[in-house]
């Protein structure tokens, strides 16, 4: 939803005066609590930022060649495995090899690429196991449920006890240095509200179906153990990352939400995507809401190794202002296009495959708006060893000497298209059994 994110915190705070003489919320309190949220999240955010980006795309593309070149010595080191494992990329050979990832479930910490891969989430913290699918109670969520598991202080690893539908009732308000882990049971969010990270720093995102998400209707939530206050109606989003910093999201299966799956807004940044499989959803990714808020310029983005697939339409993402790694990801249907954006986002795209649509009208992976080729043509979109399939074809433009590539210069290059389909193969939420390699 673009244009009226940009309000949504002021209409926060007069909501919670509005509301302040029927409903007993703290207002005063509520207004400094997210202030300061709001503040603490742009210095993470302005710390998280990589003056150079290409350090960061070089040390993503080498562990690629490292996973799939299998003849070099130093993957065993790199990985610390021996014998066959099934995993295909440099992520997933880190833990999915291992029998007992489900003790050592923190070593998934260590194990992310790309500008999401300082996050930490919860490793340090205690293993927190989530038993109660319910949501019903908004201001004193019960122990046991992931609520309250969300809104706890300090380092925290949220585990599942089992198979299970959890349907929020509002958004999930989430804090810093959180951990949401999957594996060893299929739990769906679904049919109701969806994750909100707003000014958190450092939350992983893994093993988890979201799909069917709706809006939910706002009120009173708490948003941690010690402050709660009036929420407007939430957007409908899978994910929403607002002002948030090192987030990883990893093996999601998404599909079906009502607004965005995921959406980015407000300055976040240090994000990586990866080993997702989204399906079923119209506007998919959205990077920026606004072309006039420049403070996005600080976002940094990686997608990398997902599986863009049936009943998708557009936005895989559409950027605004910041820069995203594009790299791996394999993208087999589309309606409308793949990738866009507006207001000069860099956007490079490496060793991706795009395999357009039977419609000769959308065989263009890209898509410029609110620019004309005048505009645009400065924008750096870059295509490199991307795998054109089905007529697909990807517009570039900026400077074509630019360091950000690596032609004529000594930066790595992608692991080609072509292995995009055996990098991919595993994207989604795993069915990942104890006391086995996953
Ligand atoms: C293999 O390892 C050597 C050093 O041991 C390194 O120079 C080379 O670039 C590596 N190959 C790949 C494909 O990463
Ligand atoms: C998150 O963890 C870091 C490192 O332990 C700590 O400095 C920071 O204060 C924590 N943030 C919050 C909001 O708890």
């Amino acid at each position: 939803m673009e244009g009226v994110y940009k309000l949504s915190l002021l209409s926060l705070f007069a909501a919670a005066v509005m509301v302040s003489s029927t409903v007993e919320v703290p207002t005063a309190d509520s207004d400094e609590v997210w202030l300061k949220r709001a503040e603490d999240a742009k210095k993470a955010a302005r710390e998280a930022y990589n003056p150079n980006p290409q350090e960061v795309l070089d040390h993503c593309n080498t562990h690629v060649h490292l996973a799939t070149d299998g003849s070099n010595s130093t993957r065993r080191d790199l990985h610390r495995y021996h014998g066959p494992c099934t995993a295909t990329n440099p992520i997933d050979q880190c833990w999915r090899c291992q029998k007992d990832w489900a003790r050592n479930r923190m070593r998934l910490a260590d194990c992310s690429l790309g500008f999401g891969r300082h996050a930490t989430g919860g490793k340090g913290g205690k293993i927190y196991v989530v038993t109660d699918p319910s949501d019903d109670d908004m201001v004193n969520p019960k122990p046991g449920t992931l609520r309250y598991a969300a809104i706890q202080p300090g380092p925290l690893w949220i585990t599942f006890a089992h198979d299970m539908i959890i349907k929020l009732s509002e958004e999930l308000i989430m804090t810093s240095n959180k951990t949401v882990d999957g594996r060893g049971a299929q739990v769906h969010i679904a049919y109701g509200a969806s994750f909100m990270l707003q000014f958190v720093n450092n939350v992983i995102i893994h093993g988890l179906h979201i799909h069917d998400i709706k809006s939910g209707n706002g009120g009173v939530i708490r948003s941690s153990i010690d402050h709660y206050g009036y929420r407007t109606k939430s957007d409908g989003d899978g994910i929403s990352l607002f002002g948030a910093t090192n987030v990883w999201i990893d093996h999601i299966s998404m599909s079906n939400c009502q607004d965005g799956l995921i959406d980015a807004i407000e300055g976040s940044t240090a994000i990586t995507i990866s080993n997702c499989h989204f399906t079923h959803h119209n506007e998919a990714m959205l990077f920026g809401a606004s072309d006039s808020y420049s403070e996005d310029s600080i976002m940094q983005m990686t997608l990398a190794f997902n599986h863009f697939g049936q009943g998708l339409v557009q936005r895989m993402p559409r950027c605004r202002w910041g820069f995203v790694h594009i790299v791996n990801n394999d993208y087999t249907h589309w309606l409308m296009y793949a990738i866009g954006g507006s207001t000069h986002p860099t956007i490079l795209s490496q060793g991706n495959r795009f395999i357009a649509p039977p419609n000769p009208n959308a065989k263009e992976v890209t898509k410029r708006d609110y620019a004309p080729e005048s505009v645009w043509k400065s924008w750096l979109w870059k295509s490199e060893g991307d795998l054109m399939m089905n007529g697909a074809f990807f517009t570039q433009s900026g400077n074509p000497n630019q360091a950000l590539t690596s032609k004529g210069s000594d930066l790595v290059a992608a692991k080609p298209g072509a292995y995009v389909s055996s990098l991919t193969r595993y994207s989604g939420a795993l069915n990942c059994i104890k006391k086995q390699p996953c």
